[in-house]
């Protein structure tokens, strides 16, 4: 791996300082958002490139604006409209990037390791934007300032994290994110979609909705990766949705106060039930809106620019 160049290719192993400098640095800039002319100098002159192989709606759209509201200059490319549909391989797709100076590059791919191996390969800095089942940083990066902002601090919350986790790296990137912050982490799903050894990341397991929920201050929603499914591992959509589903019903049996998160997109009706995703305790828009302000204070801190407000 380059030295030269940080990069964000995971929350395994990030400090509590440099997360807890991450989130500051997106308050100061969701300041900038609120502002009527949301557009400040810092990144003037820095490049960014944005390598999608995989869909994304969020993600996608959240650094391009933060990349906009910093005044980057960025170019986006995705594996429907690139070389890589004509047969190039990501490590010559990388070497033609390096040879057209880029600063930053932002890569989704499918494969887990593919932002390690840019970083290796590059000088530019890497953003792992989500590589298969592995991490999805910046999306828990997000959580955590939605978390702070309705909690406050993070030591102490119980997080009950629902679904399919064998695929997901949003839960794998939360697992290591709020460990490291204090928070206590339950995850809650179907035992064919529950990595062997995972309580080894220091988390509780528990096969049962019933008894996951109890005392849970933020109930997060996974999406079930349909596209990512083995054939077998369930029995059916219905009967996933009656033993794991998120409806009104169920939670009007817990007794505490507490939230609900999904990193979308959502399965309306499968692991959540319409009512539940926009209903009074839903912050998934909030999760959203603080995508952007995250993404710049990520580009921003390996950038290594100063910030003049
Ligand atoms: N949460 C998330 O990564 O959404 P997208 O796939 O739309 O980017």
């Amino acid at each position: 791996m380059n030295p030269s160049r940080p990069h964000l290719l995971g929350l395994e192993g990030m400090s509590a300082q440099r997360i807890k400098l991450i989130l500051d640095t997106a308050e100061s800039f969701k300041e900038v958002l609120e502002r009527p002319i949301r557009v400040v100098p810092t990144l003037r002159g820095v490049s960014v490139a944005n390598l999608f192989f995989e869909p994304s709606t969020r993600t996608r759209i959240s650094f391009e604006l933060a990349e906009k509201r910093l005044s980057a200059e960025l170019v986006n490319l995705s594996s429907a409209t690139s070389s890589v549909l004509k047969g190039e391989t990501l490590k010559d797709t990388a070497r033609n990037i390096e040879a057209m100076k880029v600063d930053i590059v932002v890569i989704r791919h499918s494969a887990p390791g593919a932002p390690h191996f840019l970083a290796r390969s590059l000088q530019s800095s890497v953003i792992n934007a989500g590589d298969g089942a592995h991490e999805h940083p910046t999306q828990a990066l997000l959580d955590l300032l939605t978390l702070r902002e309705r909690f406050g601090e993070l030591k102490g919350l119980r997080v009950v994290i629902v679904g399919d986790i064998a695929y997901s790296r949003v839960a794998r990137s939360n697992i290591w994110g709020l460990r490291t912050m204090g928070a206590s982490v339950a995850l809650c799903g179907p035992p064919t979609l529950m990595p062997l050894g995972i309580e080894e990341m220091g988390v509780e397991v528990y096969p049962h909705l019933d008894q996951a929920l109890p005392g849970a201050d933020v109930i997060y929603v996974l999406r079930l990766q349909l596209e990512r499914q083995r054939a077998g591992l369930l029995p059916s959509l219905r009967e996933y949705t009656n033993q794991w589903g998120i409806t009104a019903e169920r939670l009007a049996k817990l007794r505490q106060e507490f939230i609900i998160m999904h990193p979308g997109p959502i399965n309306r009706g499968v692991e959540i039930t319409p009512e539940v995703a926009d209903g009074p305790y839903s912050v998934i828009l909030d999760q959203v809106t603080n995508g952007v302000a995250v993404r710049m204070a990520v580009l921003y801190l390996l950038s290594g620019r100063k910030h003049e407000g």
